[in-house]
């Protein structure tokens, strides 16, 4: 097992990453300080690993919410189970809610965690790569809403973070694809060193190799963690985290969510971002080809969804790195090097969009 701390001050925490940590009961066990749990899992997780985690919790008050599977239910109303569980069941303020699963079920999780009475402790336990990669770590949580994604939450760090790789093997290809783009995200972002290992070891990763797997989610969680200690509730540089992501919500929200999985629309958001770098002259064109290969190679969407400009343009301005009316954008300056830019025109976001196909 390796450990990595997201130093906070008094709300610093472990990334535990490994093989067969959920089989650990002292893991999670050295986290729970009171002496009532809630596991909050879906109906597809549940059914492989939920068993496990109850075995570990024996000698608890013990209390469980199974939500059902889907972006699509990740709203105030499916959130509402959380609550009516715990109230149900008296869940007072030293309860520890423990999030099984997906980025979906971390950040429901996570949410219920920061609001209920005003904020009781949970712990994070991601079983898809992207939430072991990403979602897991840094204390964002929240829920859609049909207008916006993401746009209901509030930040509360977890207790800890156990990061099990053995629960990848379950993963459907599809899901291992849409974690790699988050994964390649931190190479373009702030580890141009990554970005070459990502690009000699992609093969390997969708092949599951958990060495490759397990190095992926170490560098992920180690380059996510040095971001957010810098700068926890995203007042400047944690944004980077965000690159491609003002194109990806876009698609996410236009296409009905769940139906382009947030990392394919990350990574074609990425794709629009580093097109859009070049054409501001940032970086050279050969960047966007070099990214094009190496999202095609593990399976990514290079390009939008059949979508209008204006509908992008809409839903980019519901972001939240808008400020006062101005659109800012996470771009590249080069590989390993990302900076926020207001520095942009609606003009200069139409022509990128144009140049994808994307209509008028
Ligand atoms: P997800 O939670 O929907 O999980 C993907 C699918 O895999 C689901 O069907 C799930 O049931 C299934 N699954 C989970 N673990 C499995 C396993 N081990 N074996 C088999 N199936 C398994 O999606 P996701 O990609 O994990 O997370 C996406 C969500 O994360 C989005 O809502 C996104 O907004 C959010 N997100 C949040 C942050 C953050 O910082 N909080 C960062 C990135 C993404
Ligand atoms: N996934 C973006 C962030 O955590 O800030």
């Amino acid at each position: 097992m390796q450990t990595l701390h997201v130093d906070l001050g008094d709300r610093s925490y472990p990334i535990y990453i490994g093989q067969g940590l959920i089989g650990q009961p002292e893991l999670l066990l050295k986290h729970i300080t009171g002496k009532q749990v809630l596991v909050v899992t879906n109906e597809t997780v549940a059914s492989l690993y939920l068993a496990q985690i109850r075995q570990s919790l024996q000698g608890l008050h013990y209390s469980e919410v199974i939500l059902p599977d889907g972006e699509q239910h990740k709203t105030l109303n499916v959130l509402a189970r959380i609550y009516d569980q715990l109230l149900k069941d008296k869940h007072n303020r030293t309860t520890t809610l423990i999030a099984l699963g997906g980025g979906v079920v971390g950040d429901m999780t996570g949410y219920a965690a920061a609001s209920y009475q005003r904020g009781v402790n949970f712990i994070q336990v991601p079983t898809t790569l992207l939430s072991q990669v990403d979602s897991s770590v840094g204390g964002k949580t929240g829920v859609n809403h049909p207008l916006g994604k993401n746009m209901i939450g509030a930040f509360h760090q977890p207790q800890c973070v156990i990061a099990d790789t053995s629960t990848l093997a379950s993963l459907p290809d599809r899901e291992l694809s849409a974690g790699i783009a988050e994964v390649i995200k931190y190479g373009l972002i702030c580890d141009a060193e990554f970005y070459d290992w990502l690009e000699c070891n992609a093969s390997s990763m969708l092949a599951r190799d958990q060495a490759a797997l397990s190095e992926a989610v170490y560098r992920s969680c180690q380059n996510k963690a040095e971001v957010v200690a810098q700068d926890e509730k995203e007042s400047g540089i944690r944004a980077i985290l965000n690159l491609g992501h003002t194109f990806g919500h876009a698609i996410e929200t236009a296409q009905g969510y769940g139906n382009w999985l947030h990392g394919e629309a990350v990574a074609a958001g990425m794709m629009l971002a580093i097109k859009l770098s070049a054409q501001l002259g940032w970086i050279p064109q050969a960047e966007v080809a070099r990214l094009a290969q190496l999202l095609q190679a593990v399976k990514l969407p290079i390009a939008p969804p059949a979508m209008t400009q204006r509908q992008f343009l809409e839903l980019m301005m519901v972001d939240k790195k808008v400020l006062d009316g101005q659109l800012r954008l996470v771009l590249l300056e080069s590989v390993g090097k990302a900076i926020i830019t207001a520095n942009i025109t609606t003009e200069d976001v139409k022509k990128v969009l144009a140049d994808a196909g994307v209509q008028a």
